[in-house]
């Protein structure tokens, strides 16, 4: 069993800014933004879920983000660009210890609209998620899956400067297909290398 978890409390709420974009947890003002991504076909081809039928399916999304982030076993942000909601980027299943194991991690989840596509938003969001767990969660590792056939998310990933562990073969089965899992990491250590923020750089100038 693992060990109940102390949520820490941060003052600005978990809200996160980058070049372009605002990150902030969901809430239920966001259904109607939400909608037509969630229900749009296009996006949902290699998630574990289906595109939305109806607004009280992504309404029960919005609680369940809510609920989980409550528990400090998720963590979600909403991706907003000059023009609205773009996406959501979020750390899940986030592991502390287990019996006397120290785990201190989570895996790196992220899907973008499709009008929002091939701008580099999944990339710039995720950094920044990225960031907030190793620096404000006290993260040690971040994973990352992928199906092996989605080779946008391969990008992403790559971009970010993930270390490919290996792949798992028939990983999940959508649609009548099976689909391998592409599998990275990231520790706190790498990222800080490849992704120094703002005030390390100026440090080393
Ligand atoms: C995968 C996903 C998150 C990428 O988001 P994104 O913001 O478009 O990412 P980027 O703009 O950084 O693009 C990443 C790569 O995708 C490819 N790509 C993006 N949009 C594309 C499009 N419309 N057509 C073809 N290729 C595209 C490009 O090869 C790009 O690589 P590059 O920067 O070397 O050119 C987004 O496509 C998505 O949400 N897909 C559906 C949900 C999903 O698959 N989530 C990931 C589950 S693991």
């Amino acid at each position: 069993m693992d060990s109940p978890i102390t949520l820490p409390s941060f003052p600005d709420g978990y809200i996160l800014a980058t070049p372009r974009l605002s990150l902030r947890p969901p809430c239920s003002e966001d259904l109607e933004a939400l909608w037509p991504h969630v229900s749009n076909p296009r996006l949902t081809a290699f998630l574990a879920w289906e595109p939305h039928q109806s607004r009280d399916e992504t309404r029960s999304m919005i609680s369940s983000l809510a609920a989980s982030q409550q528990l400090g076993k998720s963590f979600h942000w909403i991706v907003r660009d000059s023009g609205g909601v773009v996406g959501l980027v979020s750390l899940i299943d986030v592991r502390r210890t287990h019996r006397s194991w120290i785990w201190n991690r989570a895996e790196l989840a992220y899907w973008i609209g499709p009008g929002s596509q091939g701008l580099g938003y999944a990339t710039e969001a995720s950094e920044a998620v990225m960031r907030f767990g190793f620096e404000s969660l006290g993260l040690h590792k971040i994973v990352v899956y992928h199906a092996a056939d989605n080779p946008p998310s391969g990008r992403v990933v790559q971009k970010l400067g993930f270390r490919l562990v290996g792949d798992e073969r028939d990983s999940f089965c959508k649609h009548g297909r099976w689909h391998d899992l592409r599998y990275y990491e990231m520790l706190c250590s790498n990222f800080e290398a490849l992704h120094p923020s703002r005030h390390e750089r100026q440090r080393n100038i």
